[in-house]
């Protein structure tokens, strides 16, 4: 087996690094305590290519493989998980979304701006009663011919206040259950498009998250994605490679969280020597290294898979599953390590627990994950 990176994938794990350390750490701290969503930040991310990076050049992406967005996500995850949120929204969801399954016509005007950051995109299917359970969709879309009119409420839309692009799953036949479901693609400012407030969350408080509501919507017929019906399929299938992308997020926010921890257990002094000197932290940092170790092989694996053109389902869902549970239980190992410091934002790590209990929800639950890995285990 090779687990060795190519030169072009080195660079662009390097560039990322460097883009996190100088770019987005300034500030962090302020952007989580104000919840002020990073502008700037996003702007230089779209001109170095960070926001179509898998897209074909055909349209402005940087036709990368699916290794380097992972590596990427995990650089920028390790410092601002907010940040790297954003990114992987508009890479896995939205862009990956449109040029697997939009028409050229659709590609040329939402794509082409889309992965090279002069517009952001969001994707809308959870709803109040539709978070796991996304059959149930009770935003409906009504054919009235040449276009839909789009009536409902979606819930926890990442990138909701600042998207231009949103992509819309709606009910179009509620009988059909999941065949009755199309996507769509909405423009901010079209009237009956409202935005909720910004939601006051727990973690990736950078980032921006809102609840819209669709009031007589007018969507024109040319903005479904697919054929009638394949609304649901178009949305499990993006959210299965979305998984790897917050699996690399969960990947990162350890690895951070596991640097910071290891750094400060060699400066940091107790019973006259360093505290990684006591075989109490030094056994906490080989368990933490131990499981992104893990983590890390099973979030390349499923990038691999993605890229080989393998069957992806189960390796993203066991890869974020996997990745996500590392997260949590390194970055409350990183907190303890520090002791008192790890409880005050100075240290960043309190941010990066906190950053990571999202991973075991959003793109599905942890339970989620586990119907989608025991369904594949047990379909044949
Ligand atoms: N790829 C292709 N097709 C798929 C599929 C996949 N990954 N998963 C399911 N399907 C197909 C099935 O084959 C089936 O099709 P047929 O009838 O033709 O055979 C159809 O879809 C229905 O499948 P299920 O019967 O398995 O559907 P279900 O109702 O039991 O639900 C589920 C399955 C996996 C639980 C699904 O509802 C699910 O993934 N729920 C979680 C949704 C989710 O991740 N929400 C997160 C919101 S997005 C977000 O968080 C973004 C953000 O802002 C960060």
């Amino acid at each position: 087996m090779d687990f060795s990176l190519s030169e072009e994938q080195i660079m662009i794990r390097d560039a990322a690094r460097d883009f996190a350390r100088t770019e987005l750490l300034p500030g962090v701290i302020e952007r989580d305590n104000a919840q002020k969503f990073p502008t700037e930040q996003v702007k230089k991310m779209g001109e170095l290519g960070f926001l179509g990076m898998m897209v074909d050049p055909a349209y402005g992406g940087g036709g990368m493989d699916t290794l380097s967005y992972v590596l990427a996500i995990e650089e920028l995850s390790k410092v601002d998980a907010s940040s790297s949120v954003i990114m992987s929204v508009n890479n896995s969801l939205v862009c990956y979304g449109l040029e697997t399954y939009a028409n050229e016509e659709q590609k040329q005007k939402y794509l082409t701006k889309l992965c090279t950051g002069a517009s952001l995109g969001a994707f809308c299917l959870s709803e109040p009663e539709a978070g796991s359970d996304a059959t149930s969709q009770k935003t409906t879309a009504i054919d009235k011919g040449d276009h839909y009119v789009l009536n409902g409420t979606k819930n926890w839309i990442t990138n909701g206040g600042s998207a231009d692009f949103y992509i819309v799953i709606a009910q179009t036949d509620k009988e059909k259950r999941h065949k009755g479901i199309n996507a769509f693609i909405v423009e901010k400012g079209w009237e009956g498009f409202e935005i909720g407030p910004k939601e006051d969350k727990l973690g990736i408080r950078g980032s921006d998250t809102h609840s819209l509501m669709f009031n007589d919507l007018k969507v024109p017929k040319e903005n479904r994605i697919g054929e009638d019906g394949f609304g649901f399929k178009f949305a499990m299938k993006t959210l299965a490679g979305g998984r790897i992308g917050i699996a690399a997020q969960a990947l990162g926010i350890a690895g951070g969280a596991y640097d910071l921890a290891r750094e400060y257990s060699k400066v940091r002094k107790s019973f006259g020597k360093a505290i990684c000197d006591h075989q109490a932290i030094a056994f906490k940092l080989a368990d933490m290294h131990t499981s992104i170790e893990a983590a890390r092989l099973l979030v390349m694996k499923a990038a691999w898979d993605k890229d080989q053109g393998n069957d992806y389902v189960m390796s993203g869902a066991m890869a974020k599953l996997y990745a996500s549970q590392v997260a949590m239980d390194v970055s409350v190992e990183a907190v303890q390590v520090h002791g008192g410091n790890g409880f005050v934002k100075e240290y960043h790590v309190e941010r990066m627990m906190r950053d990571a209990k999202i991973t075991q929800i959003y793109e599905g639950t942890s339970e989620i994950q586990k119907i989608v890995i025991s369904r594949g285990l047990l379909r044949n």
